[in-house]
């Protein structure tokens, strides 16, 4: 339910008006405080333009901390970004305009899926957890990271007791939102408004959920942003997941940013990929050539040959000979990646038979050093002979 804090009679009339009869206002901060505490299910407070912004920013600031799950919303006369900035840094989810009814609505709504984030029935996210980070990276563009990212995090999250996260710091161009259907409840963006104050429950209240093991950070929808998201505050932000999660997944850019350095700096292994042609290769051979430079640990670099079964006139053979290396997974080439990307599915969920989702629980298989559970044969459909 919500609870509104208004002390006027007409101001919670309206309230009321637009966000459900069944709404609680109630006229001053006691009360507020009093209501709060008695009904432990209590998902969102709505604060009215004519409570003083002082007031409304202490109770964020409470809150955030006792009551993580518990959203804020401010409703005020005119939006003026010193009452963001403020607003932002004390957590308060969001701050609409007093005329814009159908806007408080929505951010309603969004505060409930980030609220659901905390109270659904959630793995372990104790923060001594010091997950695993694997980075997906390729040079070339268009060689599979999102495929290979979207379809691991997937496969590790088939063991529910794990939660996953998965990055899209593709920051300008990231379509992992696309790819799995998610309407974004937040983005990395938000984090640039409170970097200051970005404490664990604020990066934790980053995510959309996808599952309820498996959460994503979402890439900003608005491209501009990326100049906004400095190494600093990516390093902190997976810094946070990985206290959170057992498993971060980050899906990269086609390019060494510094933003992606920090992620190479931070992740336990590395997933480099090649498809089989000479652009590729040679950027794959650039990665390697840089990883070394920059003193990055072999230990953590797993080379994977996507579309493997391409006739393309390179075998996988020709890549292991080319960089000098062992070819640690292929994964191969068929239509129904595309197919289930169109569908907003991930070929891991949606066909988890198929030699494509196999090779990606080949690769979660290593990283986790657990068999991943193959989906149960039904009665009919048993052993062949
Ligand atoms: N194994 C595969 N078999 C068939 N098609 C594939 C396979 N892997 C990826 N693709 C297709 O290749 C295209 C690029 O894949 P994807 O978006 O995963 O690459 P990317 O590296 O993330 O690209 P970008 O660099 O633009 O972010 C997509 O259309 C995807 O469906
Ligand atoms: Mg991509």
């Amino acid at each position: 339910m919500t609870v509104i804090l208004s002390e006027t009679q007409t101001g919670a009339e309206r309230y009321r008006l637009t966000l459900g009869a069944e709404t609680k206002v109630v006229p001053t901060p006691r009360e507020l405080l009093d209501w709060i505490e008695q009904d432990p299910n209590e998902l969102l407070i709505v604060i009215a333009p004519e409570v003083p912004l002082n007031v409304a920013v202490e109770l964020s600031k409470h809150y955030r901390t006792v009551r993580p799950a518990l959203g804020v919303i401010l409703v005020r006369q005119r939006l003026e970004v010193a009452t963001l900035s403020q607003a932002m840094q004390a957590g308060i989810r969001e701050v609409i305009s007093s005329d814009d009814a159908a806007e408080l609505l929505a951010a309603t709504r969004r505060s409930q899926t980030v609220s659901e984030v905390f109270t659904d029935k959630q793995p372990d996210l104790s923060p001594a957890k010091k997950g695993k980070m694997i980075l997906v990276f390729s040079a070339k563009g268009g060689c599979g990271k999102t495929t290979v990212s979207t379809n691991l995090a997937e496969a590790l999250a088939m063991d529910p007791s794990k939660s996953v996260c998965l990055v899209d710091f593709d920051l300008q161009f990231g379509d992992v939102a696309v790819a799995l259907q998610l309407e974004p409840a937040k983005t990395i963006s938000d984090a640039i408004r409170m970097q200051h104050s970005l404490d664990l429950p604020g990066i934790r209240s980053l995510v959309t959920q996808h599952k309820p093991n498996f959460h994503v950070l979402l890439a900003p929808l608005d491209p501009s942003d990326v100049e906004f998201i400095t190494p600093d505050l990516a390093q902190k932000i997976l810094r946070g997941l990985k206290d959170s999660y057992d498993y971060v997944v980050v899906d990269a850019p086609p390019a060494f940013t510094e933003v992606i350095l920090r992620a190479f700096d931070m992740a336990d292994q590395y997933l480099l990929l090649t498809t089989l042609d000479t652009p590729s290769l040679k950027n794959l051979k650039v990665t390697l050539g840089t990883l070394q430079a920059l003193g990055m640990p072999r230990s953590k670099w797993k080379v994977v040959v996507n579309r493997s079964t391409a006739k393309a006139g390179i075998s996988v053979k020709d890549v292991q000979s080319t960089i000098g290396m062992e070819i640690s997974a292929t994964i191969p080439n068929h239509e129904i990646v595309p197919i289930s990307t169109n569908q907003g599915k991930t070929v891991v969920e949606a066909s988890p038979k198929h030699a494509v989702a196999k090779s990606i629980k080949g690769i979660a298989q290593e990283i986790t050093g657990v068999k991943i559970a193959e989906p149960r044969r039904g009665l009919f459909f048993g052993k062949k002979r």
